[in-house]
């Protein structure tokens, strides 16, 4: 044990910020009879909001734990041995601050070396050994269970994952090896590449019994009397457990190659963690749980991948951008001091189309305060409620809320078209009307008249100016940009947008609100298109521009499949509407026109009436013929590389000339909206990571986004 706890100080040294998780020992009388068991309490000393982590000093502290509990198994003073967590938390894996800071491939190693020794320590006990998942569990939390003889788990846990894939890692603590094992290749597969490439879906409680990842579940409320009453019973050999028997034959060989298609349809082959784990879980297909040493190879696979992959920039890109979207998106950079916001106990949305009934419906369910929607003619503004009634129901009937809820919500959403009776004692109104100035500058001109002298009006627009908005008001310092993405419900980014003559209150209540509709907020300077429209528009542009030019469709699309974008240009195009997109194009070309072009053919689409490039035939999506006869090209071929990096090369540009006229106060502000308003990738980093390490910052803009260290591996000392 001496070198695994060498090992494991040595990287406690490297980590000294760590927040150690302690290991309680504690000894129960079973019930039934049964005899002593010593229950190891995982639990880092603060409550639930900071959850139990492993870094090596952790590790540390569960070996010293396993001493004891060795010492008392071999001197026959337990019976057996058992494994859960503080309340509401199991564990949640590994400590990713301590994976930023590992600088040396053999670190690395070394603390996937440290968590397999110090979990199989467990395995080893000379006593049946078992996990009680009492709360969230994910990745190394799930793992140091899975290396447990017996499992239960609790109806409560909210959470319960294997989230490596999705950061970047493979789950190297022994999850590659003994979940497919335990519960057969496909289920495994299903965990711990599906799901968590799937936006890191989490299972609950009943989805770990019914995978049978845990052999048994309790109600939260005796959760733990209940799992020692079974673990005595499967001691006393009163309860045998019995698992489903795996199938190592094709069914194991088509789940890694399910797996894979997974993958590819993600990330095609840009993020190597997926195939990593795919690799480990085909090579232990022959592995067997009763025998402990059939496992090693695994063990050592997992060893080998982690390393590689902490040592990899796509893990850090992962780290930095789960970072991002966990932290900086909790406090948003620049947002004015929260005192100054004034309470909102009534929202007012003028339109009632496509974005305003979404956000009639968001406003209602969070903040519970009564919204007024408004439109030019009583069909439209009942069609909007309607929308929002309708959509209570499926909540309803999915069993999301309850009756008094549902009743309570379509209480609070009402339509009018008298605005002075409606949004007299608003304090927040929101347009969503045409995308037109002058219409806009109307809609606010009256609503000044009506509105109370606090309320606040913001606008939802996607590309129009808001200091121009505002400049004809008497009071323009109350007008804020507040621009949702469709689907609201699904798009957590909110561009928050301070005009010129905005005031911090005004600004503070925007951001006041956005918290409460739990949206992701960020502040953006008054600029074209902010920030997300922006940056795919320019990308967008230059794809088209080099289709215009002779590239044909297809081999543009491959071109920029290494990305693992969410979706390819073509289909992004004809998911915002081709008029739209055209509409945007023109408003940046009208800003800056040596960057941003207006394609011909994209014209001649959106005159046709087309919806894209593309039309179903038998099922398939094939180019449709008639928009190819409508549209001229030149004879210019590029190939796929030339047309990834011209792309890439524009959106770097444009980056960087945005850092420069402070749209956004950092990169960082850039990727939290690429990932969280245009769903670019977690393994990008959102996209700065990803220029910088790709060389092309460098190249187009003479230095890179991010300083060293940040979403890459620090320099060596
Ligand atoms: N559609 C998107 O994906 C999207 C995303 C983000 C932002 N936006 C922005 O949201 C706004 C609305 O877009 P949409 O897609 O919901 O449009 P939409 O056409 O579905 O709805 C606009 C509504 O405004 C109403 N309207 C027009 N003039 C009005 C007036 N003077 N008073 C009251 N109502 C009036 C129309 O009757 C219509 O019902 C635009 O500024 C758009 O740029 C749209």
């Amino acid at each position: 044990m001496s070198n695994t706890t060498e090992l494991l100080q040595h990287g406690a040294e490297l980590f000294p910020g760590e927040v150690v998780t302690t290991a309680h020992v504690r000894h129960l009388d079973l019930p039934l009879q049964a005899g002593k068991l010593a229950l190891i309490t995982l639990d880092n000393g603060f409550d639930h909001t900071k959850p139990t982590t492993f870094g090596p000093g952790s590790l540390l502290k569960l070996s010293a734990a396993l001493d004891q509990v060795e010492a008392e198994a071999s001197e026959g003073k337990i019976v057996g041995a058992a494994i859960t967590g503080k309340p509401f938390i199991f564990a949640v894996g590994a400590d990713l601050k301590g994976v930023e800071l590992l600088q040396q491939h053999a670190d690395a190693l070394a603390i996937g070396k440290g968590g397999h020794e110090v979990f199989k320590r467990i395995a080893a006990l000379p006593v049946p050994t078992f996990a009680f998942y009492n709360g969230a569990a994910m990745g190394g939390g799930v793992e140091v269970g899975l290396h447990c003889d017996y499992r239960t788990v609790s109806a409560g846990v909210p959470a319960f994952s294997l989230p490596e894939v999705f950061l970047g890692l493979v789950p190297g603590w022994g999850g590659c090896t003994i979940l497919p094992n335990l519960i057969g290749a496909g289920k495994a597969v299903k965990v711990i590449i599906e799901n968590s490439m799937n936006q890191n879906k989490q299972l609950k409680g009943k989805d770990v019994f019914e995978l049978g990842i845990a052999d048994a579940i309790f109600e939260p409320a005796d959760f733990l009397e209940q799992s020692l009453l079974w673990a005595a019973k499967v001691l006393k050999g009163d309860l045998v457990v019995e698992r489903e028997a795996i199938d190592r034959g094709k069914a194991w060989d088509d789940a890694v190659l399910w797996g894979r298609m997974v993958a590819d349809g993600k990330v095609h082959g840009a993020a190597p963690a997926a195939y990593k784990a795919l690799d480990i879980i085909a090579a232990v297909k022959d592995a067997d749980l009763a025998d402990k040493a059939s496992l090693q190879a695994g063990f050592d696979a997992e060893d080998a991948a982690l390393a590689d992959l902490i040592m990899s920039g796509e893990l850090r890109s992962g780290i930095y951008a789960f970072n991002l979207v966990q932290r900086r998106a909790k406090r948003p950079v620049g947002a004015p001091d929260k005192s100054l916001a004034r309470p909102v106990s009534k929202v007012g949305v003028v339109g009632a189309g496509l974005m305003a009934s979404q956000l009639a419906l968001l406003f209602a369910r969070r903040l519970e305060v009564p919204v007024v929607l408004t439109d030019i003619d009583q069909e439209r503004v009942d069609k909007g409620v309607g929308y929002v009634h309708a959509e209570i129901d499926k909540l309803l009937g999915k069993g999301r809320i309850g009756q008094d809820k549902a009743n309570r919500l379509k209480g609070l959403v009402t339509g009018s078209l008298d605005k002075a009776a409606a949004f007299g004692d608003a304090d927040f109104v929101i347009e969503a009307v045409f995308e037109e100035m002058g219409v806009k500058q109307t809609v606010f001109a009256d609503l000044e008249n009506v509105v109370s002298p606090t309320c606040v009006l913001a606008t939802n627009t996607s590309s129009l100016s808001v200091t121009e908005m505002a400049s004809k008001l008497k009071h323009p310092e109350r007008v804020v940009g507040f621009h949702f993405f469709n689907p609201v419900a699904i798009l957590p980014l909110l561009e928050i947008v301070r005009g010129e003559q905005t005031d911090d209150a005004s600004l503070a209540t925007a951001f006041a609100v956005s918290k409460k509709l739990k949206k992701t907020s960020v502040l953006c300077k008054d600029a074209p298109a902010f920030v997300v429209n922006r940056i795919l528009t320019r990308f967008m542009g230059e794809i088209q521009n080099i289709i215009d030019e002779g590239t044909p469709i297809a081999s543009v699309e491959k071109a920029v499949e290494p990305l693992g974008l969410p979706m390819s240009p073509i289909v992004l195009l004809e998911l915002v509407g081709p008029a739209i997109a055209l509409h945007v194009s023109e408003t940046l070309h009208g800003a800056f026109p040596e960057r941003f072009t207006v394609s011909e053919n994209l014209g001649k689409v959106v005159k046709a009436g087309k919806r894209g490039f593309y039309t179903w035939v038998d099922g398939k999506q094939v180019l449709d013929p008639e928009v190819l006869e409508l549209l001229t090209f030149g004879d210019s071929v590029l190939t796929e590389e030339q047309v990834l990096s011209r792309a890439l090369e524009a959106v770097a540009q444009e980056i960087g000339l945005m850092l420069a006229e402070g749209v956004v106060a950092e990169a960082q502000d850039i990727d939290l909206c690429m990932i969280t308003g245009a769903g670019w990738p977690f393994h990008l980093g959102g996209i700065t990571p990803y220029l910088d390490r790709e060389g092309i910052s460098e190249r187009v803009n003479g230095k890179k986004f991010l300083a060293p260290g940040v979403a890459s591996v620090p320099a060596q000392a």
